[in-house]
């Protein structure tokens, strides 16, 4: 079922998410149905807090190098924690919850994650470039925050100035 996304400046989207405990079918349901929203919203990336349910839950499907969104590829991740991190990258980074807005952020390189799949097994991997952004952006939604909360303080006044401009044009 395709959930509907919370959007920038939905204070729900400020909540910390809690641990999974339960690896039943509802969970089951939640990931199908925020991977299915994530490709109804043309996204390679959603957290649960971003449908509104506060559990530490992402999923992530990279586009591969054909271009295209495999689901062989769909990354499930429950309760992450990062163990080490290194390095700097810079990567254009985009939300579905702030529609239509790419920006440059500064994140760790490469991380080495640990989470659970959706059976409550434990995985220790590493991840690199694309993945640790990704990752990354999405374990921020579990925190609470939004990329557009590391953007420069120029920038920052510039999003929101374009931002409530929209928002006045849809009203
Ligand atoms: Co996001």
């Amino acid at each position: 079922m395709i959930r509907e996304v919370l959007t920038y400046p939905n204070p729900k989207l400020r909540t910390v998410s809690k641990d999974v405990t339960d690896f039943d079918v509802n969970l089951h349901t939640l990931l199908d149905d925020m991977y299915e929203t994530m490709l109804h919203k043309n996204g390679v990336g959603l957290a649960a807090i971003q449908v509104g349910v506060a559990l530490n839950i992402l999923v992530i499907n990279p586009i591969d190098e054909e271009g295209e969104q495999k689901k062989e590829d769909l990354l499930e991740v429950i309760n992450p924690e990062i163990l080490e991190s290194e390095g700097v990258i810079v990567f254009q980074e985009g939300c579905l919850s702030v529609p239509s807005v790419y920006e440059n952020v500064e994140r760790f390189k490469k991380i080495k994650v640990k989470f659970f799949d959706r059976l409550g097994n434990e995985h220790v991997e590493t991840y690199e470039d694309f993945m640790a952004v990704a990752l990354q952006h999405e374990i921020d939604h579990l925190r609470g925050h939004l990329f557009i909360e590391k953007l420069t303080y120029l920038k920052r006044k510039k999003f929101e100035k374009e931002w409530k401009k929209r928002a006045k044009e849809k009203a």
